[in-house]
């Protein structure tokens, strides 16, 4: 047989199975990879000390301490783990309608940035901005006439926001949906001196049932009235994502988020080669329960499954993923 061009790029020449034949090769020709660099540890914490409780439906999650958030973070650095993400339970005692607590420079999140700054100054801190875990409704802003109003929502937010960086946070998340408010928080940090502060905008965030165990787990659930669908995107939407990042990027956003992750893969995809810009994935709660249950079932293997998962955010373009699984999937990638 004679090799011409035309049967060259073909079987039997043509052998995609050659390249899969060993790991090495494997190993040599993978187009992305993932390792412990490329995780953000999501952290639930709350007031107290030497507190290590753990959270219904997310086994092997725990709300942490300050103390313990320390202990958790020198572990995650020693990893190789970047960044944590920090999330406060809070209790009703402390909620109210307006999200007063939010603004209260010594609170929780503030006080435990604090802390592990001093303790692990190398570990990047990212923090929420929006009202839901302070509102004693559950909702990301401020409620007039059953209406989460917009304008007077990001004011707080821009104040909450600068709280945080002044603590020590060098991340602002703002994962409340208000329209303007990427420009808002970026003008609010700029007025304040903070202009390195980032903004790594959640700006793909769906109205999604896969947040329940995380409402739970902050002390929302049952509180939250209503739902979120008039501020948070419908799920059917794509193109719509697309033009919230377009705007969150020319307001100052430094990175953009899709939420929830693995049933939204097509919008990290999307959003990475329309726009080329830092794109997150966020492998929520709900997606954290589910592979927990099936595992726990022994219908899948948890560590493969965790692994896959979080190889198929960085196929798909994500430049990291924010995971409960943090420090597991550390663990295992460091073998
Ligand atoms: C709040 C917020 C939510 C999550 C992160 N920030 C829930 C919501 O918007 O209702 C979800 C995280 C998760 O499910 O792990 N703005």
């Amino acid at each position: 047989m004679t090799l011409q061009g035309s049967i060259h790029g073909s079987y039997p020449y043509t052998r995609l199975r050659r390249l899969r034949r060993s790991e090495w090769s494997r190993n040599l020709y993978a187009e992305s990879r993932l390792s412990a660099n490329d995780l953000i540890w999501a952290i639930i914490l709350k007031d107290g000390d030497h507190v290590e409780e753990p959270v219904e439906h997310l086994p092997g999650v725990f709300r942490l301490s300050p103390d313990k958030a320390v202990l958790a973070a020198r572990r995650a650095s020693n990893l190789g783990i970047n960044a944590l993400a920090l999330f406060p339970f809070t209790e009703t005692n402390l909620r109210t309608p307006n999200g007063d607590e939010a603004l209260n420079p010594d609170n929780l999140m503030c006080r435990t940035a604090k802390a592990i700054k001093d303790a692990v100054p190398d570990i990047g801190l990212i923090c929420d901005v929006a009202l839901d875990p302070y509102t004693d409704h559950g909702h990301d802003g401020l409620v007039e006439n059953g209406l989460i109003v917009n304008d007077p929502t990001v004011e707080i937010l821009c104040r909450q926001a600068v709280l945080q960086a002044l603590a020590g946070f060098d991340v602002v998340a703002p994962s409340d949906m208000m329209d303007g408010r990427i420009g808002a928080i970026r003008c609010a940090l700029e007025a304040e001196g903070l202009v390195d502060t980032q903004i790594m905008s959640y700006a793909v965030k769906y109205a999604s049932c896969f947040y329940g165990p995380y409402r739970g787990a902050i002390g929302s659930e049952g509180v939250l009235t209503g739902d979120k669908k008039t501020y948070q995107m419908n799920p059917a939407n794509a193109a719509e994502g697309l033009r919230e990042v377009a705007l969150d990027i020319a307001e100052g956003a430094d990175s953009v988020m899709v939420k929830p992750g693995m049933p939204y893969l097509d919008m990290v995809s999307r959003v990475k080669e329309q726009f080329s810009v830092p794109t997150f994935a966020f492998q929520v709660s709900g997606e954290y329960a589910m592979i927990s249950a099936a595992a726990a079932t022994g219908a899948l293997n948890r560590e493969q499954v965790i692994l896959e998962s979080l190889m198929c955010f960085r196929r798909a373009g994500a430049d990291g993923v924010i995971t409960y699984f943090g420090v597991e999937a550390a663990e295992l990638l460091n073998g």
